[in-house]
Order: structure tokens, then C-alpha cells, then sequence
């Protein structure tokens, strides 16, 4: 048996994010394996990447479900039989259900487009730009029940200017999310993120925590 971690990935749509994933552990420098896509979207071009790269996908939608709570437990099933270590949610357009968090306690990592606990829920980036921020960036933290409140593991920032569209912060904002997620969750299969309450605690150095350049995967 491999003793590589298992990762579940959650996806509803064009799965860039799961795709910056995918490369770093081909490129060895995550060593992980993708057990399974779950999605909740049979039209989301995640799919279309698991086919590319041989990784098993599956399409659970909550109204097949009698319930949100047994959707959860329906999605915990799928990840615990693969022996999921760690769930990825990379554009997973729900609020997790207790009935997963409580499986994977501090297992369950999420992007966020903004710097929390600035704006969390949808559209992270277009808060920023009708607020006038000039920092922006992307924050991967571990999920709880709550919307993008969980404890925080990596900030990244980017300058963001007074003509900035939605569009144009979003996608300087996600080149680093591309960076920093890969990240994070190597970081967490090399075992060096702990968590006490609210805090993560990150084995390595400072540059390890806080990224307003982050460097990538080396
Ligand atoms: C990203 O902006 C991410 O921060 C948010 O959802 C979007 C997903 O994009 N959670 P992609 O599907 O990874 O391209």
C-alpha cells in the first residue's frame, strides 16, 4: 500500500484551481494522490479534467438526496471509503454540512477569493471593488460551519486599483490562488500545520505563513 495521502476534491465548475492541484502532484512537488472528484454540478468542467488525467469523478447532487444532512453524509461516505485524508473544496459553490465537517474535523480546506474575514460569501472580489480596497487577495483556511469563517492557514495580497473591474482583481487574485493553495495543501500532507483554536500553526518559517509574494511550489 502507498502511503501517499489521499486528497477529495470538491468542485462545481471550471476547476482551475483543482487543475493548479493536479500539476503540482505530477510535478512531485505534493506528494498526494487524487482519490476522487465530487461534484455537485454534472456540467462542471472538473469532470473534464479528471478524464485528462485518469482521476475518478463522481456527480452527487443534493436533489437526489432526501435531505441536506444525508447529502453530507452521502459525500462523507464516498470520501471515507477512498480513505480520504484531506478534502480539498477548490470552487465547491455550497456551504459545507456538519454532517462532513464532523468526519474530517480540520481536514477540509477552502479558497477564498478576499482576505478574510473581509468579504466572505460569493463574490469575494466584486465586494472588494465596490468597497475600494486597496489590497486584495486570496485566503485558503480550514472549514467549519460557518461561511468562510474557519481558522486561516495562507493570505496572499495583490494591489488592487480604483479601475479595476471584477473581472480584472479576479483574475490577479486567482494566479496567486493558483500559488498558494498547492501550497497550503502540501504543507498539510508534509504534516507541518497544526491547529489551536482560531490559529494555525505553520512548522517552518515566517515566509511560510504570510505570503504577499508567494513564491510556489519549488
Ligand atoms: C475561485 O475564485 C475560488 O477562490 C473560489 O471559487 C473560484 C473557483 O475557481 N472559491 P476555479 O473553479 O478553481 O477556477
Amino acid at each position: 500500500m502507498s502511503d501517499l495521502m489521499n486528497i477529495g476534491v470538491l468542485a462545481s465548475g471550471r476547476g482551475s484551481n483543482f487543475q493548479s492541484i493536479i500539476d503540482n502532484i505530477e510535478a512531485g512537488h505534493i506528494k498526494a494522490v487524487i482519490s476522487v472528484l465530487i461534484t455537485d454540478n454534472p456540467d462542471a468542467y472538473a469532470i473534464e479534467r479528471c478524464r485528462k488525467h485518469n482521476i475518478e469523478s463522481l456527480v452527487l447532487k443534493p436533489g437526489d438526496f432526501p435531505d441536506r444532512n444525508r447529502y453530507y453524509s452521502g459525500v462523507a461516505d464516498e470520501l471515507v471509503k477512498r480513505g480520504v485524508g484531506l478534502v480539498v473544496l477548490a470552487g465547491f459553490m455550497r456551504v459545507v454540512g456538519k454532517a462532513l465537517i464532523d468526519i474530517f474535523p480540520n481536514r477540509i480546506m477552502n479558497i477564498h477569493p478576499a482576505l478574510l474575514p473581509s468579504f466572505p460569501g460569493l463574490h469575494g472580489q466584486k465586494q472588494a471593488v465596490d468597497y475600494g480596497v486597496k489590497l486584495a487577495g486570496c485566503t485558503v483556511h480550514f472549514v467549519d460551519e460557518g461561511v468562510d469563517t474557519g481558522p486561516i492557514i495562507i493570505q496572499a495580497a495583490v494591489p488592487a486599483y480604483h479601475d479595476d473591474t471584477e473581472d480584472s482583481l479576479s483574475e490577479r487574485i486567482l494566479r496567486k490562488e493558483h500559488l498558494v493553495f498547492p501550497y497550503a495543501i502540501r504543507l498539510f500532507t508534509e504534516n507541518r500545520i497544526k491547529v489551536n483554536g482560531r490559529k494555525v500553526i505553520v512548522d517552518g518559517n515566517r515566509e511560510d505563513q504570510s505570503m504577499i509574494n508567494p513564491p510556489g511550489i519549488k
